[in-house]
C-alpha cells in the first residue's frame, strides 16, 4: 500500500470484528513501532498486550466506560508505556529541554502512530485511547514503576469505514518567514 493511501485512510475505529489477530501479526506492528526514531536512539517505549478475545475481555474494567464500548469486541490491546527519566534527560537526571519530560512522550507517539499505520496496511483497524485506569492497568499487567504508562490502543478487524474527522488546512497551522 502507498504511504498517502495509509496517511490518508487510516482512521479511528469504534466497532470491531470479533475475528482473532494471530501473535505473529501483533509483532508486526511492535516491529514498525521499533523503526520509528527516538531521542539520542533511547528507545524507551515498552508494550503490554492481551492478544486474545477472552483475555482483552478481562482487561476492558481498566478502561474508561465510553472506552470500554469503543473496544467492546476488539480481540486486542496494546498499552505503550515509556521507561521514565531517559528521553529528554541528562546522565544525572536533569532535563535536557525546556520541555522537560516530554520528549518521552514524543518518542511515544511517533512508534504508536506507525503501529496505527501498519495496521492499516495489514487491513486491522487501531483506536489510541488517554483516558484509562492507570492503577488498574498497572496491576492488570504488573507494570513496574520505572514505566509510565502512555497510550492504550485498541485493535482488531474493523467493521466500519469511518468518514474523517474534519481537519484544519495546512495554510491554517503554518507560517512562512
Ligand atoms: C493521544 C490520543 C488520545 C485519544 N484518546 C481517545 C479516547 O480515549 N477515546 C477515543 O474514542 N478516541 C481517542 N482518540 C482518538 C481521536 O479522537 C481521533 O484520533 C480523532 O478524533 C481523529 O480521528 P481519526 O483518528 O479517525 O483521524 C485519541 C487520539 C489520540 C492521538
Amino acid at each position: 500500500m502507498e504511504l498517502s493511501q495509509c496517511i490518508n485512510e487510516r482512521r479511528s475505529i469504534r466497532d470491531y470484528q470479533t475475528k482473532e489477530v494471530s501473535r505473529e501479526t501483533i509483532l508486526e506492528l511492535i516491529n514498525a513501532a521499533i523503526k520509528a526514531p527516538s531521542w539520542k536512539n533511547s528507545q524507551v517505549s515498552r508494550y503490554y498486550v492481551t492478544d486474545t478475545s477472552e483475555k482483552t475481555k478481562e482487561f476492558l474494567p481498566c478502561m474508561a466506560e465510553f472506552n470500554q464500548k469503543n473496544i467492546a469486541n476488539a480481540p486486542v490491546v496494546i498499552v505503550s508505556t515509556v521507561v521514565k527519566g531517559r528521553s529528554g534527560f541528562e546522565r544525572d537526571g536533569s532535563y535536557t529541554t525546556h520541555l522537560k519530560d516530554g520528549w518521552q512522550y514524543f518518542d511515544n507517539g511517533l512508534q504508536v502512530q506507525n503501529i496505527c499505520l501498519k495496521a492499516y496496511e495489514l487491513g486491522l483497524g487501531t483506536l489510541i485511547m488517554g483516558i484509562y485506569h492507570e492503577q488498574k492497568i498497572r496491576e492488570f499487567f504488573q507494570i513496574p514503576d520505572t514505566e509510565e504508562i502512555v497510550a492504550v490502543i485498541g485493535v482488531g478487524y474493523p467493521n466500519i469505514k469511518p468518514e474523517m474527522p474534519k481537519r484544519k488546512t495546512a495554510e491554517e497551522i503554518t507560517t512562512f518567514k
